[in-house]
């Protein structure tokens, strides 16, 4: 392959999984956990530095079994928070799924809005010196979002694993003032499930833990065994494999009402059935609403610390109400919906409702979001596959040379 047909490679980096692939192509090659295992051998729980053999990463050798390994995210508000575990993310998706030296790849990340500038130095300190990419661009996710919307001007609502976020973006560019986060996003619905299974007394059992299973009539308790002998595993890999249980859970059977939550008007709905691993199956019926009703309204949620918390509608109005107003209509016209948390049934209609029933209308409400659950995850990275399959793209980007001359401030310059 010549230089000129190198494609850049495209990191979508998340709190719960990495997107990658190249650039100009529709999809990322992977989608892997961002969630790693390492062998606490150590008092802190931590590998000796640089030592990348003790991490398990992606779902092949994470979700096996084994004595002693804890599992963790290397982020921290969606920021990268403990560097060695985000190399051997980095090393892995290299090695294993890119099968090539990253030096042959100008290389495009995304970052959250709120990226610390110690960080973002770091990491293209990192990307250059460590990796020796010959260019590399630092994106914010929101700016690659509105992009893969094909617009430069909108409100993105990004609603992930750790949080929900509203970024206005004008031009291309984050307005940093109109930044809005939210606790209510996927780790909230997941603890939300918890709670429930917890008064149900359902047991989540992962499959690591299930030998055999026995077809129960509904709502009998499951016959299964456990596969004996069990490596002594640590609670918090457990915890992670029963999200897995749960993250099917709320793929399967959740979804948001339509209007406000009422027992009696959720009760009209069909029942949804679902079969948990250990054989356990039941049907579900208002509590398919219930549980995530607390993103819209969590003026009753159980087990929030703050119940005066602003729903998600809010949210999106307050960051939009934070900004100039010039520029609020045209923030207005072009919400954007993305984020693995969006793809609960629903979601996006009940934005729209409730955001219809509070905004004037002078401001030309519009509400978009990729019908394919896919595309509406795979934003960021896409918007990122676009940008940089752009012609122009060699001249935006910090060439190898660039840095090299001009060091820090490139950053500030190319990458504002
Ligand atoms: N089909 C689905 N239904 C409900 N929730 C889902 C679905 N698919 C993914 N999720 C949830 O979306 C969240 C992950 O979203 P996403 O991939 O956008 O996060 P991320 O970009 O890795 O993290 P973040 O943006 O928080 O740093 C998880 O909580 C996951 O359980
Ligand atoms: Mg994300």
């Amino acid at each position: 392959m010549s230089a000129d047909e190198i494609k850049a490679l495209v990191f979508d980096i998340g709190s719960c999984s990495m997107r990658a692939g190249y650039a100009g192509e529709d999809a990322p090659q992977v989608d892997i956990p961002t969630t790693i295992g390492v062998i606490a051998d150590r008092k802190d729980g931590r590998t000796p530095n640089g030592d990348q053999s003790k991490y398990y990463i992606d779902a092949s050798t994470l979700n096996e079994p084994k004595e002693n390994v804890e599992a963790y995210s290397p982020f921290k508000d969606g920021m990268i928070e403990d560097w060695d575990g985000f190399q051997a993310i980095l090393d892995y998706t290299y090695k294993m799924i890119i099968k090539s030296k990253p030096r042959l790849y100008p290389t495009v990340m995304s970052e959250v809005a709120w990226n610390a500038q110690d960080k973002r130095e770091k990491l293209m300190e990192l990307m250059f010196e460590h990796y020796e990419v010959p260019a590399f661009y630092l994106g914010k996710g929101p700016s690659f979002v509105a992009f893969a919307n094909g617009r430069t001007t909108g409100l993105v609502l990004d609603s992930g694993s750790k949080y929900t976020a509203a970024v206005p973006v004008r031009d291309g560019y984050v307005l940093q003032k109109g930044i809005v986060k939210s606790p209510l996003a996927g780790d909230f619905i997941t603890q939300q499930c918890r709670h429930y299974f917890k008064e149900r007394n359902i047991d989540i059992i992962p499959p690591y833990m299930i030998a055999s299973q026995e077809s129960v009539r509904e709502g009998e308790p499951a016959i299964w065994e456990q596969i004996a002998p069990l490596p002594q595993v640590t609670q918090s890999w457990h915890n992670y494999m029963c999200d897995g249980v749960i993250q099917d859970f709320k793929a399967s059977v959740l979804q948001i009402s339509k209007t406000k939550f009422h027992e009696k008007v959720a009760a009209k709905e069909p029942d949804v059935h679902y079969q948990f691993p250990n054989g356990y199956n039941c049907k579900f019926g208002t509590e398919c609403l219930q549980i995530p009703e607390g993103l819209f309204d969590p003026s009753n949620v159980k087990g929030l610390s703050d119940n005066n918390m602003l729903s998600l509608t809010d949210v999106v109005i307050q960051s939009i109400e934070l900004c100039d107003a010039g520029i609020k209509k045209a923030l207005y016209s072009s919400v954007l919906v993305t984020g693995g948390n969006s793809l609960i049934e629903g979601y996006t209609e009940r934005l729209r409702k409730d955001l219809f029933s509070k905004v004037a209308q002078e401001m030309n409400l519009k509400v978009f979001s990729k019908k394919p659950p896919v595309e509406r995850k795979n934003n960021v990275w896409f918007g990122g596959s676009t940008f940089a399959a752009l012609a122009s793209f060699p001249q935006l980007c910090i060439s190898k040379q660039e840095y090299e001359e001009g060091g820090r401030q490139c950053l500030a310059k190319k990458c504002p």
